[in-house]
């Protein structure tokens, strides 16, 4: 056995230069306070509270989704990872609402000679605003936001470059995005195999973009797998255990983002395969459609309306708020401005104070931390009335 001492030396050196060149600037640096906060300025750049961004297009991405592509007007956008989301704000009637969409474009674009960032939208999901987008966002407008959100991307320093993504409807965006980025060669050494379930071929979303990626880079393998199309000469069925198993390579990392009830049936294929947790990146997981059919509801709240009384520093509101919708989707329709992100319990940026009343959580799936389940703090997003509530939350 050899032991080479090369590297060493040139760290060695390095740091020695590095001393050297601070040394230096610490000698010739003014004695004045420098009054500008670096710090923050990079902080600004990094993450701004608030962006305006122009639609530059709008094209089809199947007969039911589009990609509304958006550059800056504030002169960069901020770096972002595949994976992650932008929160537009919407003045619609009288409520002002944010909703997260995932970014369907790769971070390489957003610093290219012409940046921007895409974001592709399914009509009729529900907790978004996706009918609104349709019909009123065109080429030219400008849409409040932010960016970028989420915790869901890849990280080299935790996960295998063997990436085994499962993607049920819009939630190929994601992996849309990752895609171009392997072919890019920007994420080193990847390899991105595409599990991607849809009803019909006609339900696929960026078909012809996934096939373009995956026909100039060898990295990256799309595999459609359709529930419903007799037609179909690929892979049928749901993204079963046999289907990942199929698929997959020792030790690979698996990442999900689809509808809430494919995650249920993904989580417990990957158990049956003995996948060990820290292999399974998942998005976050969508509130229930309907969250009188959790198991274990209280069955006497359904179809009850409850009196939600909203306190902002001195001003107290009496909203009403029915037993099936959040906290925040009532005080949004109020017109009551509330901030959120996620949408879906796991950012904690509507988190709020209950001072009473009761207030019904997804039994297994809470984001709260301990201290704000032991003090009444709850995320509002996912928080439904079971009585008469009354809350105190931020003045914006
Ligand atoms: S908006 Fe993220 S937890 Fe409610």
């Amino acid at each position: 056995m050899s032991i080479s001492v090369h590297g060493l030396i040139k760290d060695a050196g390095g740091a020695t230069r590095v001393t050297k060149l601070r040394r230096e600037s610490y000698a010739n640096a003014s004695p004045l306070p420098d009054p500008k906060d670096h710090i923050r300025e990079l902080a600004d750049a990094l993450h701004p509270a608030e962006m305006k961004f122009r639609c530059i297009s709008v094209k089809d991405a199947s007969p039911s989704s589009k990609t509304f592509r958006f550059e800056s007007l504030d002169g960069h956008i901020p770096v972002f990872q595949c994976g992650q989301y932008v929160n537009f704000r919407f003045r619609i009637g009288e409520s002002t609402l944010s909703r997260p969409y995932s970014i369907s474009s790769a971070p390489y674009e957003a610093r290219s000679e012409k940046p921007f960032f895409e974001v592709t939208i399914r009509r009729n999901v529900p907790y978004l605003v996706p009918d609104y987008m349709f019909e009123n966002v065109h080429e030219g407008d400008v849409l409040d936001g932010t960016l970028p959100f989420g915790t869901f991307y890849w990280e080299p320093l935790r996960d295998s470059r063997e990436i085994v993504a499962l993607a049920g409807g819009s939630g190929i965006t994601p992996f849309m995005s990752m895609a171009r980025e392997v072919a890019n060669g920007k994420m080193k050494g990847c390899k991105l195999t595409v599990l991607y379930g849809s009803v019909k071929s006609d339900d696929i979303v960026l078909k012809d973009e996934l096939a373009a990626v995956e026909k100039a880079c060898s990295d990256v393998k799309i595999v459609h797998v359709l529930s419903d199309d007799p037609d179909w000469e690929g892979e049928k069925g749901f993204i079963s255990k046999e289907i990942i198993e199929k698929y997959s390579t020792p030790d690979c990392t698996y990442m999900f983002c689809g509808p809430r009830a494919m995650y249920l049936f993904v989580d417990k294929a990957l158990k049956e395969l003995g996948v060990e947790q820290r292999r399974f990146r998942h998005d976050v997981v969508n509130n229930p459609a309907d969250i009188t059919k959790v198991p274990g509801y209280p069955e006497e709240a359904i179809g009850k309306t409850f009196n939600i009384t909203v306190v902002r520093g001195i001003q107290e509101d009496i909203i009403p708020a029915k037993a099936e919708e959040s906290i925040a989707i009532a005080i949004e329709r109020a017109g009551i401005l509330l901030n959120t992100h996620c949408r879906n319990g796991e950012c904690g940026l509507c988190r709020a104070h209950v001072l009473s009343g009761a207030v019904y959580t997804l039994p297994d799936e809470e984001n709260r931390r301990r201290m704000d389940r032991e003090m009444g703090w709850y995320h509002l997003c996912s928080a439904w009335p079971l009585s008469d509530v009354k809350v105190k939350i931020p003045i914006m």
